[in-house]
């Protein structure tokens, strides 16, 4: 426990860049972290310095229902990573209509990671709609969603608000509250990046959880299997401050940190 999943109606907004940095940045927080890429483009072990000859993950191979544990990298930043594995578009096909056909292909597996009460999964998805993350939507306990500072991210930030980016219903409104957006790649002073951002603390509210700067040194770090984990200016500040703000507001837990509230009886009912 806990899902978090991070997701966008847009693709190239920076879901894996972030993903892999709130991984690194809770990790070396104590957080205990499995990062799970949800995405055919199999790209958030690159984020988290695993070789690109490396081939192997969880997704591709979800049909043969072998054991996730398999799948796990154990990478330099202290985040355990399961790859989406290398797929040709054919396979990446066939995975969809099955997950579709059988939500629970990936849904039992997941259940059995967020059995580990110290275990935060964090997992990346494609853009738009999916069938990968759309059979974790009863999971999910927090959403992270990953926007511009641009005329299309204003547009869709009504969809974010109820949901409708995700689908219809009880369950997906249900979902939409628990959504957070950052606001990616901004640049300060410009006039419509700041017009957007003013759209944004209107239209979002309390949803906004933070902003990060467009900075070169992102892409700089990604070519050089590095992460803005060590603080400084800029993306690497604010994306320190994301993850406090994170953390703040989900209340996350570090192993051993003790829950407080709740209803004691339904976690023993729901055994
Ligand atoms: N804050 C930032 N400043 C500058 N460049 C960034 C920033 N965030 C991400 N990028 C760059 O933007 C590009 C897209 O980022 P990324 O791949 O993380 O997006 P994505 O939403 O995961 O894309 P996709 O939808 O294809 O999965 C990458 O080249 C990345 O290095
Ligand atoms: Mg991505």
């Amino acid at each position: 426990m806990p899902l978090i999943a991070v997701a966008s109606p847009k693709g190239g907004v920076g879901k894996t860049t972030l993903t892999a940095h709130l991984a690194a940045l809770l990790a070396a927080k104590g957080y205990r972290v499995l990062a799970m890429d949800l995405d055919p483009q199999n790209a958030l072990r690159l984020h988290l310095g695993v070789s690109i000859r490396d081939e192997g993950g969880f997704l591709a191979h979800l049909s043969e229902r072998g054991n996730w544990r398999q799948s796990l990298r154990h990478t330099d930043f202290g985040v355990q990573l399961l790859p989406y594995g290398a797929a040709d578009p054919a396979e990446v096909l066939d995975i969809q209509t099955a997950l579709a056909q059988d939500p629970g292909l990936l849904a039992e597996p997941v259940r059995e990671m967020l059995k580990d009460p110290e275990l935060l999964v964090l997992v990346d998805s494609p853009p738009g709609p999916s069938a990968a993350l759309a059979s974790l939507y009863p999971l999910i306990d927090h959403m992270l969603v990953v926007l511009l500072a641009d005329g299309g991210s204003a547009s869709l930030m009504p969809q974010i608000v109820s949901g409708r980016f995700m689908g219809r219903g009880s369950l997906i409104e249900r979902l939409a509250e628990k959504s957070m957006v950052v606001i990616n790649q901004f640049e300060r002073g410009a006039p419509l990046p700041e017009a957007v951002l003013d759209l944004a603390t209107k239209t979002l509210g309390h949803r906004l959880l933070g902003v990060v700067a467009r900075d070169a040194a992102v892409m700089e770090a990604l070519a050089s299997k590095r992460l803005l984990t060590e603080g400084g200016r800029g993306a690497a500040e604010d994306m320190a401050v994301l993850a406090d703000a994170f953390i703040r507001r989900t209340q996350l837990r570090r192993p051993g940190e003790r829950r407080s509230g709740g209803f004691s009886a339904l976690n023993e009912w729901g055994a």
